[in-house]
């Protein structure tokens, strides 16, 4: 396995306010990382920083070997990496149609339709909802319209911020499995934010854990569990 994206001593954060320091993270080419941490350890801004969200200080952002450092979200966008923020990823008031129309709309008018098919095909289940407007659907479903929004435009790259986030335990589950979907089907490169930490690891090779903005813990998902530090910091998994 390759790389595909690579995070090299980033210090980035808001403005003047540093968030990040020295993070180094190496995404294998359709593997499945998780990224985890308490809350406010900068799991979002690692995310955004690679969308180009945020201030670099330090540091590059490589993607298929090319500097993206600075780059603004529609270029980052346009290369090929998509990302599904926390909240605010789906349009409530319009349909199920509309929304995956509106997020093909850079794409040929002809194009749009077929990559719609594709996506219908992955997600059957919002063909049923098509012309629903997207705020009469559950969590879950918003989840899978927002994932139908990202996969239009056959991204190589997905990053997820917390997917599972105020949903019940068995649409969280649901939801991370779809996202395991997403490589296992279609080999996309996943890199997954959970609060759901045993979630997260159960889908993952590869894990980061951030805390205070610093990897504290780099490598196999399934020895994180196991790493001796691992429950002071998440005491409430079950
Ligand atoms: N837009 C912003 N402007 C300034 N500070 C922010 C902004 N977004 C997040 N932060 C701060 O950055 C820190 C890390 O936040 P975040 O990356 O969202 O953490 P996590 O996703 O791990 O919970 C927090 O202290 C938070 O208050
Ligand atoms: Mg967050």
């Amino acid at each position: 396995m390759s790389s595909i994206l690579e995070v090299r001593n980033v210090d980035a954060g808001y403005g003047k306010l540093q968030i990040l320091f020295d993070v180094n993270a190496t995404f294998e080419e359709k593997g499945i990382t998780a990224i985890v941490g308490p809350n406010g350890s900068g799991k979002s801004t690692l995310l955004k920083t690679i969308m180009g969200f945020t201030n670099v200080y330090n540091g590059k952002i490589l993607y298929k070997g090319r500097d993206i450092t600075g780059k603004p979200p529609h270029y980052v966008s346009k290369q090929g990496i998509a990302y599904l923020p926390q909240v605010g990823n789906v349009f409530t008031t319009l349909t199920v149609r509309e929304n995956l129309r509106l997020a093909g709309y850079t794409l040929p008018p002809d194009e749009i339709e077929e990559r719609m098919k594709w996506v219908l095909e992955f997600f059957p289940v919002l063909k049923d909802y098509l012309d629903r407007k997207v705020g009469r659907l559950s969590g879950g479903e918003r989840q899978m319209v927002a994932m139908g929004m990202a996969l239009i435009r056959d991204p190589d790259v997905m990053l997820f911020d917390e997917p599972s986030a105020n949903l019940a335990p068995i649409l969280a589950r649901k939801v991370v499995s779809e996202v395991k979907r997403l490589r296992d089907e279609l080999g996309v490169t996943i890199i997954i934010v959970e609060q759901i930490v045993k979630l997260a690891l159960e889908i993952a090779e590869k894990a980061y854990l951030l805390v205070s903005g610093s990897v504290r813990y780099e490598g196999d998902a399934k020895e994180l569990l196991n790493h001796p530090d691992f429950g002071k910091m998440y005491l409430g998994i079950v």
